[in-house]
């Protein structure tokens, strides 16, 4: 039996998107890249040219189309929740980059456009999908280690922020921060009950100007008592260092490492070894895993394995991580919005 492969558009072909364009028209056989779209006309038509695919003029006419069965969004996230809505309300499959909107309400509305229709919501955790993180989710769903108590995590991305200091820890918690309150509660099975964030600017550039902070460590308190730790770091300027430890009653999974490869070179001048430079490297895999799942999820027709719940759980621990910066006191996550 011959199945059609699932026609998928890309709206924004930036960084993140390009990727998801080429996983789709390169590595997935059930996936065809039928056509793209980006504010920047000349970036949709470069993917368009480069991946056989038709570059749209704009949204509404890549949504027109009748060969785009599902839809990959990765736009800037202030264009989510609308382009969402706009996508799923048409009866379009969605992959929606995290974060899925900026605030509960806006979750809210895409949720809602989802369960309207019959169209499939996924949100953009991708880091499920890596091979590490995946089996040590299957080693502690399986109660090999007992049961998972605290989950201490690490994100450290190379480029430092230039971000007003005005705009405070919003865009941290939003493009980084928001990845580990999913992965604790991936692996603690659990809802966030509070967050305390404390923020500081303590980058290379320091003293050079009044920019938002670089660091923050989040402390995370779970409903049934669990903790997470959470460390937020942008400027570490050797790689993009992400490392995720789930400690568990007997036991204790530690995922991720520094090092890019297992080859060490030793010379006269010492030993050394590849890091990651950015998150296209770590996370590979896990970008191709995640399409691969979402577009076969679109022809069986089955849930899909991170929901607008998930989304919107870890959107209501980011704006209590903002609440909690801002106040200076630990914030309770709000479940209400709706
Ligand atoms: N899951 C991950 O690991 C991961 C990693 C990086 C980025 N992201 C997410 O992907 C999204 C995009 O990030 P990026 O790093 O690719 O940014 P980017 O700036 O590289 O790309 C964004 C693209 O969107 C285009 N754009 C702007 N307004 C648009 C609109 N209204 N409609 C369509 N396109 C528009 C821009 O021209 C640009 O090409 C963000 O939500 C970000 O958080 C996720």
């Amino acid at each position: 039996m011959t199945h059609e492969r699932v026609g998928v558009g890309v709206v924004g072909t930036g960084l993140m998107g390009r990727r998801h364009a080429e996983n789709v028209a390169r590595w997935i056989p059930e996936a065809r890249l039928a056509a793209a779209f980006d504010a920047d006309q000349k970036l949709a038509s470069r993917v368009g040219q480069e991946l056989d695919a038709v570059a749209c003029a704009s949204l509404d006419a890549l949504l027109d189309r009748d060969d785009v069965r599902a839809v990959i969004i990765a736009s800037p996230s202030r264009f989510h929740a609308e382009q969402a809505v706009a996508a799923l309300s048409r009866g379009k499959d969605v992959l929606l980059e995290k974060p899925m909107a900026h605030s509960l309400a806006d979750c809210d509305r895409v949720i809602a456009a989802a369960e309207r229709g019959s169209a499939r919501l996924q949100i953009g955790f991708m880091r499920r999908y890596d091979p590490a993180y995946a089996e040590a989710k299957r080693l502690v769903a399986s109660g090999a280690l007992g049961e998972p108590l605290l989950v201490r995590a690490v994100h450290r991305d190379r480029e430092a922020t230039h971000l007003p200091a005005a705009s405070g820890v919003t865009d941290m918690m939003f493009e980084s921060t928001i990845h580990d309150f999913d992965l604790s509660r991936f692996f603690l099975g659990d809802e966030i009950a509070s967050v305390t964030t404390t923020a500081a600017v303590l980058c290379h550039t320091r003293g050079a100007h009044g920019h938002a902070p670089n660091a923050a460590l989040n402390s995370v308190r779970f409903a049934g008592g669990a903790l997470a730790d959470i460390e937020t770091y942008w400027g570490a300027l050797y790689a993009y260092d992400v490392r995720t430890e789930v400690v568990c009653a007997e036991g204790t999974a530690m995922i991720g490492s520094e090092r890019r490869t297992s080859l060490d070179v030793y010379t006269p001048a010492g030993a050394s070894h590849d890091l990651f430079p950015g998150f296209l490297e770590r996370f590979a895999d896990a970008y191709r895993a995640e399409v691969s799942d979402f577009v076969k999820g679109t022809a069986e027709r089955r849930p899909p394995a991170v929901s607008g719940l998930d989304g919107r759980a870890a959107v209501a621990a980011a704006l209590a991580g903002i609440a909690s910066y801002e106040s200076g006191v630990t914030a309770p996550v709000r479940i209400s919005g709706r």
